[in-house]
This record gives structure tokens, sequence and C-alpha cells, in this order.
């Protein structure tokens, strides 16, 4: 459905979950179906019917390319952000374990990195697991102090998320630049699109991104891999993408990426202030109008104006999903990937959160397709339904 200005009125909806996934953009559905119905060649046939279809991936890879400040052969199309990220770590572990077999990372990681390193703890690696602040914030100076000789990677993500934390991963950067050894990669499916950092500028060798994150197709993202540095391909067969990654290219949905990519890159700064705006509103509701409410993650000190976590002690985060949903308004509770499990989520946890805290809280997370009314009806939503919800525990507590 296509919302913000043509949206009519009975099929309102305030759609609030977009570190979830996003709507894919009309312009990106109406690129992908004439690249299905116009060029379905095979990128590496030999006729004009191929020659065609390579052409127009080669276009989206600079489009790419270009966004990251960086060459169109360092990036490497991938099915999303979890083989992306599975395509460094394993990948690393494989090439480079001959200098050494320890690698450093975050306890806040999305699972498509945290669960490599678990399985590479298992195949016996060396992983550090770096302490987070109560924001969810990793300090540079502990990433210097952890590496050791045997050091090979390091992988801090860029947005959180779950809570939005921006990690300082410039500095992080800067401070590997005297370890030439120790490769950097920074998952930056939350970020890219909204919030500008160049690989090179920030001495960066792999970044992630997802196309789905940015209101483009499902299923296609890609890695910026520096010129120079090898990988294993996880994929063997024919070779595709400089051999890093076999299997005839999905071409639609690699140019919806570069659609979705040149639409984001147009709208990022106009809408980071929109995103500011609309945080200091729903913060500000919240604060004035609700109680036994605390807010996760790095609101002082600029988080992600994008994601914002909530935590409510004493409720459920399900409950409030569903009572939130029933009033049109679709919000998260933790990530995605392991919303459906029952356990506090184990990023908020790391920021020191207390099981009922991490049970109770939510997620709220705008988009692009956002508009301010969305907003309004959000914080409506919420601090009527919160009292409602509080009091019903306070009933059955009694
Ligand atoms: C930070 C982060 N990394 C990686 C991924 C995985 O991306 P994909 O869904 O494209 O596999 C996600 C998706 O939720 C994410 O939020």
């Amino acid at each position: 459905m296509n919302r913000g200005n043509c949206r009519k009125e009975e099929d309102w909806l305030a759609y609030l979950d977009n570190s979830a996934t996003t709507e894919t953009d009309p312009a990106v559905i109406s690129v992908m179906a004439d690249v299905m119905k116009k060029i379905y060649g095979n990128p590496s046939s030999l006729h004009g019917i191929g020659v065609k279809a390579e052409r127009l991936m080669e276009q989206a890879r600079k489009v790419v390319a270009d966004a990251l400040s960086c060459l169109p052969h360092e990036i490497v199309f991938t099915s999303g952000g979890t083989e992306a990220n599975n395509m460094v770590i394993r990948g690393v572990a494989e090439a480079y374990h001959h200098r050494g077999n320890h690698m450093i990372t975050s306890p806040i990681e999305h699972p498509s990195v945290y669960h490599v390193f678990q399985y590479l703890k298992q195949k016996g690696w060396k992983i550090t697991e770096l302490p987070v602040d109560s924001s969810g914030r990793v300090n540079p100076a502990d990433v210097e102090t952890a590496l050791t000789d045997e050091t090979v990677l390091v992988s801090v993500m860029h947005v959180n998320n779950e809570v939005g934390t921006i990690q300082p991963v410039e500095e992080i950067g800067n401070r590997l630049k005297k370890y030439p050894k120790v490769m950097f990669h920074v998952d930056a499916v939350q970020s890219f699109g909204k919030i500008p950092l160049h690989p090179s500028r920030s001495h960066i060798d792999f970044l992630t991104i997802s196309g789905h994150k940015l209101h483009g197709p499902k299923g296609i993202g890609c890695l910026y891999k520096r010129k120079n540095l090898t990988l294993p391909s996880l994929l063997l067969g024919g070779g595709q993408e400089r051999g890093l990654r076999s299997g005839t290219e999905n071409l639609p949905a690699i140019a919806g990426l570069a659609k979705a990519v040149l639409l984001a890159k147009e709208a990022e700064e106009t809408f980071y202030q929109k995103y500011q705006t609309w945080k200091e509103m729903i913060l500000t509701r919240i604060e004035n109008e609700l109680t036994g409410v605390k807010i996760n993650g790095d609101i002082d000190d600029g988080g992600a104006p994008y994601i914002l976590n909530l935590s409510f002690p004493g409720l459920k985060s399900e409950v409030i999903v569903h009572a939130l949903e029933k009033e049109q308004v679709y919000v998260s509770s933790k990530s995605a990937c392991s919303s459906k499990k029952e356990e506090p989520s184990r990023v908020l946890k790391a920021m020191g959160l207390t099981d009922q805290e991490a049970l109770g809280s939510i997620r709220i997370s705008m988009g692009r397709m956002n508009v301010e009314e969305d907003i309004k009806q959000c914080c409506d939503v919420l601090v009527r339904t919160i009292p409602a919800l509080q009091k019903v525990m306070k009933v059955h507590k009694r």
C-alpha cells in the first residue's frame, strides 16, 4: 500500500517497524518489474541479451559504489545482510587463519554476526566480546587493548538494530590503522542510506548492506570488500561476482537495490532531520504523559534518531505490541529475528537491563514512508494504552 500523501482514511495504519523491514518504494517495484519484463538475460551470456543484463548490473554496482565512495569492483552482491556478514567472518577465518586465531566483536551484534562468532568459538577460535556501556556503546580504547598478535578481525556494527546506538566505528577504524594485519568489518545494515559512512575514510575493510532496510527488495544486499583483500566464496559454482559468490545474479533485485540506494541518498539529510523531530515528539509525550517507562539506548548523546527503544517494566512486550496493533500502530518487541523467542533480549541484557525491563521493551522504528500523522497516532495510542495495561497488571497482582 502506498501511504504518505495519498493515503486513504480507511486503510490508515502506522507502520513503525522499519528496522525489521521496510515497505518497498513504488519506484523500486516499477524498476524491478521493468527489468523482469525486459532485461531477462543472464549477465554471463555472451550474446547481446546477456550483455544488456551485464551492463545494467554494472550500472547498479556503480550506484552502490558511488554511495560508499568506493570502486565498483569493491562491491559484491549477496542475498542480503546475513550472507554478507557470514561471508566476511567465516571467510576471514578460513583465509587468514595462518595469521592468527583471535577475533574481536561486541555482545550486541545482529544474530548473523553473533552466531557466526559462537560457531567459530566452537571451532577453537578465541573470540573477545567487548563490554558495552549502559547505552550499548563500545569504547574504542577497549578495542585496542583487546588486540593481540593473533588478532585478524574486529567486527563492530554501525547502528544497533534494537536500540539504535551508534557505535564509534570511525574512531575504531582510526585506531586500527596502526595495525595493518587486523581487518575491520562493520555491519551497516541499519545505517546505510540514513547516516553517511565512507569505508575507505574510516579504515573499514568490509561493510555490510541489506536492501530491504531501505525500502528496497528483500533477498538482496551487498558487501563492500576493500580491494586486494581475498575472501573464499561460501558458494561454489559458476564463479560469478569475481569468484566471490557463485550463482546467477538476481538482476531485478540488484536493479531494485540500486534504485533504493539512489532514493535513500536523495532523502538522507531531510529525513534525518524529520526523524530527529519525530523522536523528540515521542520522547516529550511519553515523558510528560506516562509513568513507569525507561528509555533505552543513547538518547542524550545522539543515538540513531529513527530507532527508539522503551521499557515498561511489569508489562510484557508481546502484550504491548498486540495492544498497539489493535489500534493500527505496528511496532516490535526486540529484533524481528528473535521476537518470537521468550527470553529477554541479549542486547538489552548486555546493556545492564534487568530481566523485567528487557521483557517489557518495545522498539519503535521509523522509515521514509512515515508521515508526522503516524508519529502523532503512535503517541496518542501509547499514552492511552500503556496506563490501561499497567492498571490491569496492578489489578492482577493483588
Ligand atoms: C544489523 C543487522 N544486520 C544484519 C541483518 C540481516 O540482514 P538480512 O535480513 O538482509 O539478511 C539485519 C536484519 O535485521 C540487521 O538488522
